[in-house]
């Protein structure tokens, strides 16, 4: 049977690199894979459109699909939005929580050839492999009541809710210990303990968890901490469990690691192992139709949706490996290019990939 595949391109480089995924997904299909494409519209395309961040018609599509690309969503043209509501970022938040795509997987990878493009020593970040486990559809992203409200003197106030119930810690802790079981058998769990309630009770589900899988080792770092112990010694992590905005931060910190931002994909699931993938950049409208965008991620979350939801696991593979191949030839978008290495186009790596997957 078909699988159903929606790809909602987005904003500012969102088209340009789910384009060259789309490629990638067609030399698939000519090697046999059974998909079927459909196109949509979410955050600021959506907007334009329809009025709204994510139309009914998108939510109904991504819920009938087996697996759903996204480029990214925002810029500022939507920016001067006030009503949150109606902000591009809601209709990727809207997805997330509708399709109940609690657990985001985020590997933070270092290809050996790129090593030179981080903006550590080689030595540090060499043979690098970190999975970060973000819970996605609870925390302080969706906690209630939220809001700006004015006082009675008319100063006005913010506020946002931090709040995760034990059914929501614990799913997406054995998420995390059943990677780990797959992987280097260590987990770290990273919260605010020492000041926030929420992840007194978070630490406390890990810990209990952590009796189901003896062979899993659980330790427990404060957020903050992390933080720097990613940039001083990230090669101690395997797996990171953490919350919603924690894994946001801590995301964009690992995945400079490796380079570039460009390079890193991910998956979002539920439990019924339908998924979003996603490359963990953002829109990038600075530099959005220019052709300097790297398709990289774009095309690793392709590997990964073949992976967690259509289980091809050969061809995901083979999408890695061409991947590999190409920064083997030296080929290398604006943001990971350094002296020695030959600058290409968003379409000439997309084809490249293409090409050297075709080779395999
Ligand atoms: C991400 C992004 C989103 C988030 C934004 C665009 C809403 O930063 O996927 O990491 O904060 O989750
Ligand atoms: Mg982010």
């Amino acid at each position: 049977m078909s699988r159903k595949i929606l790809v909602l391109p987005g904003d500012g480089i969102g088209p340009e690199i789910t384009a060259e995924a789309i490629k990638v997904l067609d030399a698939c299909r000519a090697a046999g894979l059974d998909i079927e494409l459909s196109e949509g519209k979410v955050g600021g395309d959506a907007i334009d459109a329809t009025g709204v961040p994510l139309p009914d018609e998108t939510l109904e599509a991504a819920k009938a699909a087996d697996a759903i690309l996204l480029g990214a969503v925002g810029g500022p043209k939507w920016d001067k939005l006030e009503d949150i509501s109606k902000r591009p970022e809601k209709g990727l938040l809207g997805l997330r929580k509708h399709l109940n795509l609690y657990a985001n997987l985020r590997p933070a990878l270092l290809y050996p050839q790129l090593a030179e493009a981080s903006s550590l020593k080689p030595e540090i970040v060499s043979g690098l492999d970190i999975m970060i486990v973000r819970e996605l559809t609870g925390g302080i992203y969706f906690g209630q009541p939220r809001g700006i409200e004015q006082r009675d003197d008319g100063t006005r106030y913010g506020y946002n809710t931090y709040v995760y119930d034990e059914h929501e810690i614990r799913r997406i802790g054995r998420t995390a210990f059943e990677l780990a079981q797959k992987r280097g058998k260590k987990l770290c769990s990273v919260d605010k303990a020492n000041v926030l309630e929420v992840t007194i009770l978070w630490r406390e589900i890990m810990n209990d968890l952590a009796r189901d899988y003896p062979d899993v080792e659980l330790s427990h770092m404060y957020v903050d901490n992390a933080a720097m112990q990613l940039v001083r010694a990230p090669k101690q992590f395997d797996v990171i469990v953490t919350g919603n905005m924690f894994g946001d931060i801590l995301s964009d910190e690992a995945a400079m690691l490796t380079g570039s931002i460009g390079m890193l994909p991910s998956a979002s699931l539920n439990e019924q192992g339908q998924g979003m993938y996603e490359p963990c950049h953002g829109s990038a409208p600075d530099i959005a139709g220019q052709g300097l965008a790297n398709p990289l991620a774009t095309i690793l979350s392709v590997a990964m949706m073949l992976r967690y939801s259509l289980a091809e696991f050969e061809l995901a593979e083979r999408i890695e490996q061409a991947v590999g191949d190409v920064l083997d030839q030296g080929l290398r978008t604006a943001d990971i290019a350094y002296a020695g290495t030959q600058q290409v186009s968003t379409s000439e790596m997309g084809d490249a990939v293409v090409a050297a997957f075709n080779k395999r």
